[in-house]
């Protein structure tokens, strides 16, 4: 089955070798050869091509200039709590090298210790303190009205959505695009790091050898419970490459999460990122698609209009052992392929398997509507435009487990005990909420109220932000816009344990190599 994948995948690229009209250097954009099997469609602006940055596999560029403020992105991030030390110890390189710290995407709560996959341009794109030329955005979260008391699909989805980055200067065609990982990225990992001063590629180059990366766009699908979808921004023929999907490798223990029920019982269960990775019944490794949009493409077996099949590069690895996967830089790649024409504004859909779709209506007969008072606190927010204090709570409380968080910074080397509230670049990223109470309301008029509030801290701090045991540390003037609401520790739809979990199904082109389990 596989070798006869990558004969056909031969076959296919000596017919678009053989059209000499193609091979003319310089005539990509008026040839006429077939749309079949190129692979950079006219109009496409953003693609995957080899990164300018020395071992650092792919990379993304822009085939048209961008303006400074432009938008890209629009990809769904998936929190990942609490893996298991065992976990850990088998995905270290997609840990280390690919996640992010969960509170740069707003995760902090989701766990003690919790990592973001940011697929799309947050994991594709590489990074560089210095030589940076987009910044991301904010997440929008919530549970987009699947919840646990209507929908067999909640928890089965992550609710945070629509990670948009900015460009932060003018970017001339065939720029790579940096992301800015922070100085220390580097560093703590080991990586010595050159100075990355990117000059514009040959478009020729990233047309040659590129794919693009904006078939695709976000919406919201029509198929029940499903939530988001990924539909086509232009027409396509049969055969055509839709979108690459690298994929990282991670074994089952990879996608344990530890949980601390509240009686102090630690249980362990699936990792809502199982929803976001490739497997197969006969092995206990899964991967991971960490390409812009894909993981928003939604399932159907009567009338799908993709499949995948592997990159030819990617077959002749396949006789490694799996477990080297994990641990080496080789890429492993995916093609999404048209399995008939697509026109512009469908919904891309792909048939997951027999296996999903088994666990799906298994899961769907199980499921029953929660009866616990589990409030989203994305959604309480406008209830409240005047927050309660401390004292006002005792008698009227908001919701079970919603509690307030507060954008702000702190030092403990500039530990005072009360301190004034200011607004400074950047404070109100994710990565600065931080539980806070309000002890007093301060209303100078109806139209200026401000809040003396209590800082505390939450799990995963680090030393330098946590306020010292048994000191206090209150902060004067935050103004109603820098107070949101959150939900306790492991109590968002993601950790309800009888979330939907299942990994999408690779059917006969996993490769037989890597199935432990027969
Ligand atoms: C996603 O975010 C961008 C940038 O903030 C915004 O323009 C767009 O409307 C958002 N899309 C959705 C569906 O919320
Ligand atoms: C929450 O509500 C307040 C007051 O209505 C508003 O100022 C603030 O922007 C809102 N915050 C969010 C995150 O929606
Ligand atoms: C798993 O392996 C068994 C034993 O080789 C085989 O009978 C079965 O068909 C395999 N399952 C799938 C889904 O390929």
């Amino acid at each position: 089955m596989l070798r006869h994948l990558f004969l056909s995948a031969i076959i296919v690229s000596l017919a678009t070798a053989d059209d000499s009209n193609c091979d003319e250097p310089g005539r990509i954009e008026t040839c006429s050869c077939s749309t079949k099997t190129k692979r950079i469609p006219d109009g496409c602006n953003l693609v995957m091509a080899k990164s300018g940055i020395k071992d650092s596999g792919w990379g993304v560029f822009t085939l048209a200039g961008l303006n400074k403020g432009s938008q890209i992105g629009g990809d769904p991030v998936i929190q990942i709590p609490d893996i298991t030390p065992e976990g850990a110890k088998g995905s270290r390189r997609f840990i280390w090298e690919y996640l992010w710290d969960g509170s740069e995407t707003g995760g902090q709560y989701e766990g003690i210790r919790v990592m973001t996959s940011v697929p799309g341009v947050g994991m594709l794109a590489n990074g560089d303190p210095r030589s940076f030329n987009i910044l991301p955005g904010k997440a929008i979260v919530n549970n987009f009205g699947f919840s646990r008391q209507s929908s067999p699909a909640a928890g089965s989805m992550t609710a945070y959505r629509n990670y948009t980055w900015y460009v932060t200067r003018d970017l001339p065609a065939g720029s790579e695009l940096i992301v800015n990982y922070g100085v220390n990225w580097f560093k703590e990992r080991g990586f010595k790091q050159e100075s990355y001063e990117p000059k514009p590629f040959d478009l020729q180059a990233l047309h040659d050898n590129g794919y693009c990366l904006d078939n695709l766009r976000p919406g919201d699908s029509t198929i029940p419970h499903a939530g988001r979808g990924a539909f086509a921004t232009r027409d396509f023929e049969e055969e055509s490459i839709i979108a690459p999907i690298p994929v990282l490798v991670i074994s089952d223990s990879g996608l344990a999460q530890m949980k601390q029920r509240e009686n102090g019982e630690i249980v362990v269960q699936q990792q809502l990122l199982r929803n976001y990775c490739f497997g197969h019944p006969n092995s206990s490794y899964s991967l991971h698609s960490y390409a812009p949009m894909v993981n928003l493409i939604n399932h159907d077996d009567k009338t799908p209009n993709v499949k995948l099949q592997w990159a030819e590069e990617s077959v002749p690895l396949f006789s490694k052992p799996v477990f080297m996967m994990q641990d080496s830089s080789t890429k492993l790649l995916l093609e999404l392929v048209a399995i008939r024409p697509i026109s512009k504004g469908e919904e891309i859909v792909l048939d997951y398997g027999s296996e999903w779709v088994d666990a799906w209506e298994f899961h769907k007969q199980q499921w029953k509507p929660s009866t616990d008072d589990y409030q989203d606190a994305n959604e309480i927010n406008n209830s409240y435009p005047i927050l309660l204090t401390e004292t006002e709570l005792q008698t009227a409380p908001y919701p079970n487990g919603v509690f307030t968080s507060c954008f702000y910074r702190f030092s403990s080397e500039t530990y005072v005990q009360v301190a004034e509230w200011k607004l400074a670049r950047g404070l109100l990223q994710s990565s600065n909420l931080r539980p806070c109470s309000v002890v007093e309301r301060v209303s100078r008029s109806q139209d200026d109220v401000t809040y003396t509030v209590r800082m505390f801290n939450h799990p995963g701090l680090a030393q330098a932000h946590r306020i010292p045991k048994g000191r206090s540390h209150i902060v004067r003037h935050v103004p109603r816009e820098a107070i949101v609401f959150s939900n306790k520790l492991y109590t968002t739809d993601q950790h309800l344990e009888t979330a939907f979990r299942k990994e999408i199904s690779l059917g006969d082109i996993f490769p037989i190599e890597w199935m432990d389990l027969k």
